[in-house]
């Protein structure tokens, strides 16, 4: 498992109901358990309700100060299921192999996962990834994401353009 150590991450919890308070963040927990496992640096938390303008806002505000941007909930098909459209408008580019990735590994798992609309970006060099609002699914997703993260987060900050095509540590 990599560790990020130095990595400066924000988590955006999705979610109507966790934002009436009617249910506990679970998914935004796990998150926040996991990342400190690796020793991420955790700058800001949130939670907005199902709501494109307040998703998209927060997302903008948690690039400011952050490398990796992860959000969970709300990528499913329900009709209050927005997250992946507020990401979209404030990604300046798509990393799709992400989304594809973590939705196939997820089908492994559980047929549910093809209902995951998630997608996963970048907003200037901040990497933005949606993950779904279940704390086990969190934690499946996680497994396949953690051990990109260090590299891909690397590679996005990079520090000039012509130095943009670094190879991963083992390829
Ligand atoms: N991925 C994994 N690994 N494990 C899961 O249990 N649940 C799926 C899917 N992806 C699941 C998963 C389900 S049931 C849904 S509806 C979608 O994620 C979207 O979840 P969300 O609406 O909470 O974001």
């Amino acid at each position: 498992m990599s560790r990020l150590e130095g990595v400066r991450v924000a988590v955006l919890t999705v979610s109507d109901r966790v934002a009436t308070g009617a249910r506990d963040d679970a998914g935004g927990s796990a998150l926040c358990e996991l990342l400190e496992g690796v020793g991420a640096t955790l700058v800001s938390r949130a939670v907005v309700p199902d709501e494109p303008e307040p998703i998209s806002a927060a997302l903008r505000a948690m690039t400011g100060d952050a490398d990796l941007v992860l959000t969970t909930g709300g990528t499913g098909l329900g009709p209050r299921d927005v997250t992946p459209e507020a990401t979209r408008a404030v990604l300046d580019r798509e990393a799709p192999g992400i989304a594809e990735a973590l939705r196939h590994a997820s089908l492994a798992i559980t047929p549910f996962a093809m209902l995951s609309r998630a997608t996963a970006g970048l907003a200037g060099r901040v990497l933005v990834v949606n993950l779904p609002g279940n704390p086990k699914a969190v934690r499946e997703e996680w497994a396949v994401l953690a051990p990109v993260l260090a590299h891909a987060v690397e590679t996005a900050r990079g520090p000039v353009a012509d130095e943009a095509h670094q190879h991963p540590p083992d390829a």
